[in-house]
């Protein structure tokens, strides 16, 4: 095992709790690195931006210090590329405002049915602002993976912008986003990537996908409430910012208008320096071939931390997919070759006999193991796979945090249920 599950779970001091929880697609745990960042954030810079005074210049040698950090988490060529907002859907609500800005009448767009709709409708509003078309990608019913010919097929009607997720909160597939982006990038299409989804699960690297466009939450990766995009350079100075007009015209200050949840942007600047700290505990075996490809200092250490825990969270994948296949009664969509495991993240979502979804997540409540139920937001999934109107699926999603022992406990509970 890469990781020492005794040590990564003793950074977070919400698992004192007994409750095993595999709702973290919903919402991880906050790393005890985050919760200081918070805490000491507020004790001792609590300050708006700017000032003369110590507090003020602290504060923003923070919120500096965090736009550093979170260009090392994504490989962004400079932290004047990272945007702090609320949440991924807020940044990607006012984003599509300036893309659009751009968009002519008869222009077209891609969004595909496998995203949430985080990243469909803020793009199909924007698009019904401009008359433009909106053109669907669908997704294999059987596996859960996009449907590459479809996107072909989009991408042949030159769109201004393909919007796609890098891996699916629904079904845990996750997309060739390499191979998605470059095809986006023949075609002339500018390309938005939600990362929301991914981020907690594997190394990403702006600068190698050569996206225009990614987006995450850190309280979806043990952080705090806060939403961090990451725009090309060329993109977030061109783009008209809709900003109140003391505010700045620099970027990335132009996009993040008012006044910020510091706090939580101390937050984020923790969660990254968690992923430093799981890099430098247990990233060693991992290191290889990173140096060649010019990472360093913090962006190794990063790039080493998403390894390992991707490569653990592979093994608990593994034992999930064994866990509910063996369940009576229980179907499995998306990704369920064991073969195809590098394909998907540890996300799994499921019918459980004809016992409604709910049903399911309350008994698992009362069992003690904290799991979501529904459509999660990405409602194109649960109406295209016909379960939307009988309470979408039951979702299963790991962290790295999660131990075999309490997939082992998920399997008897479930077991007990179908019973
Ligand atoms: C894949 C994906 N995209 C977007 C979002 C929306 O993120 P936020 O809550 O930060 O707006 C979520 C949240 O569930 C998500 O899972």
């Amino acid at each position: 095992m890469p990781l020492d599950l005794s040590s990564i779970r003793s950074q977070f001091p919400a698992l004192a709790h007994p409750a095993i929880f595999f709702d973290n697609p919903g919402g991880t745990q906050i790393s005890k690195q985050s919760l200081d960042r918070v805490n000491g954030y507020l004790i001792e810079s609590n300050a708006n931006h700017e000032g003369a005074f110590a507090t003020s210049i602290a504060s923003d040698a923070i919120l500096d210090e965090a736009h550093r950090a979170m260009a090392d988490f994504y490989n962004a060529a400079s932290p004047e590329e990272i945007v702090f907002g609320n949440n991924m859907t807020t940044l990607t609500l006012h984003t599509s405002r300036s893309i659009s800005r751009e968009w002519k009448e008869g222009d077209e767009i891609v969004v595909t049915r496998l995203d949430h709709d985080a990243n469909v409708t803020p793009w199909a509003l924007a698009a019904q602002d401009r008359g433009v078309k909106v053109n669907w990608v669908d997704f294999d019913v059987e596996d859960g993976t996009l449907k590459l010919d479809d996107l072909q097929k989009a991408l042949e009607r030159k769109p201004r912008l393909l919007a796609v997720g890098y891996a699916s909160n629904s079904l845990g597939t996750i997309n060739p986003v390499a191979r998605i982006v470059k095809m986006a990038r023949e075609a002339g299409a500018l390309v938005y990537i939600d990362a929301v989804q991914y981020a907690p699960h594997g190394p990403i690297d702006v600068q190698k996908l050569d996206c225009d466009f990614l987006v995450s939450s850190a309280y979806k990766f043990f952080g705090t409430h806060v939403g961090i995009l990451y725009g090309k350079r060329e993109w977030l100075e061109k783009l008209f910012a809709y900003k109140v007009r003391p505010a700045t015209n620099q970027i990335p200050g132009k996009f993040e208008t008012g006044t910020q949840n510091h706090e939580g942007i101390a937050g984020v600047l923790g969660a990254i320096e968690y992923f430093e700290w799981v890099g430098k505990e247990f990233g060693g075996s991992t290191v290889e071939g990173l140096a060649e490809r010019g990472y360093q200092g913090r962006q190794m250490e990063l790039k080493k931390a998403m390894t390992a825990i991707r490569a653990y969270e592979f093994e608990l994948g593994r034992a999930l997919l064994s866990a509910l296949e063996s369940v009576p009664g229980l179907r499995l969509y998306g990704l369920t070759d064991v073969r195809r495991l590098d394909e998907r993240v540890a996300t799994f979502s499921f019918r459980l006999k004809d016992l409604h979804p709910r049903a399911v997540a309350e008994k698992l409540a009362q069992e003690g193991i904290y799991v979501w139920d529904g459509n999660y937001y990405a409602i194109n999934v649960t109406e295209r796979l016909g379960l939307e109107e009988s309470g979408g699926m039951v979702r299963v999603g790991a962290a790295h945090y999660n131990t075999l022992e309490e997939v082992e406990r998920l399997k008897e509970a479930l077991v007990k249920i179908a019973a």
